[in-house]
């Protein structure tokens, strides 16, 4: 008899058998079932589901179906003030929630997405829940609204739970109630919200799981298994072909790992695409900081995130086909452990990138850099209007910003910009930092091309200057997301712990991408 088809896929390159540990879970749960999500008529709300959300402005009469009016509300100390729920307890049919959205004309997409989550949040044990889109919307459309209320409920009723009766559904259904009138435009907008928050739950799922099952190894399989099913080419490399191609840093980061390294390389071809990107997404599956071990505390704790950036490049990319995305888009996964033990890297060190600039590691610690430095070579030797790296880089990040916003810094104002305007539609927002070349004396190195190791401040900016080194001039833009990539709280339809952060970014900076102008090169200070 074989191994089980779990620990039979944890064969790595050359046939040896890794890690079979008997807690072995599934990588990526959220993919195996999908939550149904309608479109319907009052009627059907009020016959199916057990919780309905009825949307109420401020300072307006509510509509019938809340059973109630204003001052009726208003006794309970609802004002309809935008986030405000308050849920109307009765005898027969689903329990009405009313939802508040403030002043009418201040709505918008991020507004929705959050009442629809804390409508989610609050009627926690209804499992089919139906929401409507209001006759009447004003600043945001009918389809938008159904796609910010689809991306609300789904993310809020999202979680990762390993745990006994993990398999109990969080939710059966979701019924989007809209008029006739605007059915097919609410349609269109549910299946977008649906396509978004099914991958941003691939994103969180890849985030969770827990580092020995999901190993860099498993990644790839991962890759290989959700990539055939939503129209992208998926490559491999193990690590004899990372030796052919001269990936340096990637094996150099590897060298203290038992497990394999791998490079997953993910095409998204449309027919006649508008312009092509590339993401480079940093996986380090568990960042023990190598043998710059990292203390035993609670962020070294939640290493386990350390792969956020080749998920969300990852599980961004399942979306584009869904969603007609007209740019092509090359992904690279660059994954491994990083590990402490007799093979790995020394401080003192050199690698040799794949691009040849060679780098004196000063600190194991600083390890996403290097695999994420291979990558950056690697998407610059195609045709690429952009590249975006996006990784949780550095400790000096979320000391900046916390954990709401991430860091962005690039060599190209508009590429730049266009990061920021996704941020801010999909509520990922990112915040540019100085890419100052003052700074890059710091990374001098007496024996190669570079050193790892920036001085002790401005940490998030050295670590950027060290990755333009790799993009040829090439537009570019890195989003550090240290901060971001674990919540220590829930909030709306964001989920304590691993954020899986970006996924979202990345698919609407796709989606709207528009390849820069020649006069868009940063004026960065020297
Ligand atoms: N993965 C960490 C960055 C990190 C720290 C992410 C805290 C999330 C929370 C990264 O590999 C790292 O350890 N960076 C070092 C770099 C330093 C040694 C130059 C850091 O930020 O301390
Ligand atoms: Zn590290
Ligand atoms: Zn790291």
């Amino acid at each position: 008899m074989g191994l089980p088809a779990a620990l039979q896929s944890r064969s790595g390159a050359g046939g040896d058998v890794v890690n079979t540990t008997a807690d072995d879970f599934d990588p990526i749960p959220s993919t195996r079932h999908r939550i149904p999500v309608t479109v319907g008529s009052l009627k059907q709300a009020e016959q199916e589901a057990d919780a309905l959300a009825v949307p109420v402005a401020s300072g307006t009469e509510p509509p019938d179906e809340l059973g109630t009016d204003a001052a009726g509300l208003a006794s309970a100390g609802f004002s309809g003030m935008r986030g405000q729920t308050l849920v109307q307890t009765r005898s027969g049919g689903p329990v009405r929630v009313a939802v508040g959205t403030g002043v009418p004309d201040q709505v918008d997409v991020t507004l929705v997405r959050d009442l629809a989550a804390e409508f989610a949040r609050a009627v926690p044990w209804h499992k089919r829940l139906a929401i409507e889109v209001p006759s009447r919307t004003t600043g945001i459309s009918a389809g938008d609204f159904a796609q910010a209320v689809t991306e609300g409920v789904l993310l809020a009723r999202w979680r990762y739970f390993v745990g006994q009766g993990a398999d109990t559904p969080q939710l059966e259904s979701l019924l989007v109630v809209a008029s006739d009138e605007h059915a097919a435009e609410v349609a269109a907008g549910v299946e977008r919200g649906r396509i978004i928050a099914e991958a941003c739950s691939l994103g969180r799922d890849l985030a969770n799981c827990p580092a020995t099952t999901l190993s860099a190894v498993r990644m790839a399989e991962v890759a290989v298994e959700v990539g055939a099913r939503t129209g992208l080419q998926v490559e491999v490399f193990d690590k004899d072909q990372l030796i052919e191609m001269g990936c340096g840093g990637l094996l150099g980061v590897n060298r203290g790992s038992v497990e394999p390294p791998r490079m997953v390389r993910l095409r998204y071809e449309p027919a006649e695409p508008t312009g092509r990107i590339a993401f480079v997404g940093k996986g380090i599956m568990y960042d023990s900081g190598g043998i710059s071990l990292k203390p035993s505390d609670e962020s070294h704790a939640q290493m386990k995130n350390d792969m956020t950036g080749a998920a969300a490049v990852l599980a961004s990319m399942t979306a584009l086909q869904a969603l007609g995305c007209t740019t092509a888009v090359t992904g690279y996964l660059m994954c491994t452990d990083n590990m402490p033990s007799g093979s790995a890297m020394k401080l003192g060190d050199v690698l040799r990138m794949r691009n040849g600039t060679t780098v004196e590691v000063l600190n194991t610690d600083a390890e996403g850099r290097l695999v994420m430095a291979d990558a950056l070579a690697l998407a610059t030797e195609e045709p690429v209007d952009a590249i975006i790296d996006i990784a949780t880089l550095t400790g000096a990040c979320l000391r900046t910003f916390g954990v709401e916003i991430a860091g962005v810094m690039g060599n190209n104002s508009a590429v730049v910009e266009q990061l920021r305007s996704a941020g801010d539609l999909v509520d990922e927002p990112v915040w540019e930092l100085p890419l100052h070349r003052s700074y890059r004396t710091q990374l001098d190195s007496p024996i190669a091309d570079l050193t790892n190791m920036g001085g002790i401040n401005a940490g998030s900016i050295t670590a950027g200057l060290f990755l333009e080194e790799f993009v040829d001039s090439k537009p570019w833009a890195h989003v550090d997301i240290a901060g971001t990539a674990q919540l220590p709280a829930p909030r709306t339809w964001r989920n304590k712990g691993a954020s899986g952060f970006g996924t979202k970014l990345l698919i609407e900076f796709a989606r709207a991408f528009a390849v820069p102008a020649e006069d868009s090169r940063q004026v960065v200070p020297r």
